[in-house]
């Protein structure tokens, strides 16, 4: 059946083998799921094309696929701030003296605080995301549970430091109660370079 989508999404290839805590097993599983939330959203993307070119706009099945743009595109998009926002030998903490540090600071008091409450929201019972945010009229750092891919996100905030904690992110290495030592192994893994570049000025 010939596309009749305007755009194409491709997966992007990571190389993050040799993390602390999260194996190069989990992060295969972990890659083909994220490769699938690529293909879901460009066939998504097709079939409400077709529809439109079938006159079909504002039907049922045109709204039903439309709810699910959500899901699958923010899917997709989450997983790339996420493996982008890791590599191997990352660091702990940031510098102080590092954009992210202040930006915390400024936001949240210490950059301790920021963290308590990166990690509080990480722990948080459900299946979804801790994601810290920056609103680009301010400036303002604010850290966010999202439920599943969709449900709390804030329109126009940029993600800053994204963590996934679906359990299929640490499954094959830690038991379902262990979320916490996960959480400690993404510390470990985190690119502070790249999630410094994320930052914009107010
Ligand atoms: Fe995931």
């Amino acid at each position: 059946m010939a596309n009749t989508a305007n755009y194409i999404y491709q997966a992007t290839e990571y190389n993050l083998s040799g993390l602390a805590g999260i194996s190069d097993q989990t992060l295969e599983m972990h890659f083909k799921l994220y490769q699938g939330y690529v293909t879901n959203t460009n066939t998504l993307n097709e079939q409400i094309a077709e529809l439109i070119a079938g006159g079909k706009a504002g039907t049922p099945a045109y709204a039903e696929l439309t709810r699910r743009l959500g899901f699958e595109y923010n899917g997709m998009v989450l997983h790339e701030y996420y493996f982008g926002n890791m590599k191997k030998d990352g660091g702990v903490d940031p510098g102080a003296s590092s954009a992210f540090y202040s930006a915390a600071e400024a936001s949240f008091g210490s950059y301790d605080t920021w963290k308590t409450d990166f990690v509080g929201i990480g722990k948080m019972r459900g299946v979804g995301w801790a994601v810290a945010s920056q609103d680009p009229t301010t400036g303002r750092l604010s850290n966010h549970w999202i439920t599943l891919h969709e449900i709390g996100n804030v329109a126009g905030y940029k993600p800053i430091l994204v963590m996934d904690v679906w359990e299929h992110a640490f499954l094959l290495d830690y038991k379902p109660a262990e979320r916490p030592k996960y959480i400690e192994a993404f510390f470990q893994n985190i690119d502070w370079d790249a999630v410094n570049s994320r930052l914009g000025a107010a």
